[in-house]
């Protein structure tokens, strides 16, 4: 059975400092992402034990479990790579104009952005998303990992708003965390990603 892994992050613990701080980014890639890795495993081997003896009374729980760990894996996955120490600025190319064109200006997406982000109620996300139905640029809050997930969307730019993302730093200044974000973020990466989400299916 394919398994999913943790992957490594593309940069040092200390690399995103002052944003974020060695101790709590080791221990958000080490122990809380992993424990999604850890979880999205357990639950494809729980769906596969169910199988294999007939026993579908847990699939339900087993599918649920899958979700929120697959997506929390996921998530991380493209949080990291969003970030980079020499990161900020505002996107340029095709990236700019999109943003311009769905959201009016930069400085209106991120204050959209940004407003979500310091609105999240509990745990959850805010994300950058291109939604190939319509051909536009989305923002989107999750509660939790998926909860609130437009199904086909392309995630582009993602924001952890969990607690264990930033209380080690910040505390309760949520604004602080997330208006520091935009010193990190590696545009770069998201433009990759909203070139790849433009391309024709091959
Ligand atoms: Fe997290």
């Amino acid at each position: 059975m394919n398994v999913y892994t943790l992957p490594d992050l593309p940069y040092d613990y200390d690399a995103l400092e002052p944003f974020l701080s060695k101790q709590l980014l080791e221990l958000h890639h080490k122990k809380h992402h992993a424990a999604y890795v850890a979880g999205a495993n357990t639950a494809l081997a729980s769906l596969e034990k169910a199988r294999s003896i007939g026993d579908v009374s847990r699939v339900s729980k087993c599918t649920r479990d899958l979700a929120f760990n697959l997506a929390g894996h996921v998530n991380h996955s493209v949080f990291w790579t969003n970030l980079c120490a020499d990161g900020g600025g505002e996107p340029t190319t095709v990236l700019a104009d999109g943003i311009a064109n769905d959201f009016g200006s930069f400085e209106a997406f991120k204050r959209q952005f940004c407003a979500l982000a310091t609105s999240v109620q509990g745990s959850g996300w805010v994300m950058l998303a291109f939604d190939p139905v319509s051909s536009r640029l989305v923002t989107l809050q999750l509660h939790d990992h998926q909860d609130c997930m437009t199904a086909g969307v392309v995630p582009l730019l993602m924001l952890d708003m969990w607690e264990h993302a930033y209380y080690l730093d910040y505390h309760n200044a949520k604004a602080d965390y997330v208006a520091a974000f935009w010193d990190v973020i590696n545009w770069d990466d998201v433009a990759r990603r909203f070139d790849k989400a433009l391309a024709p299916a091959s």
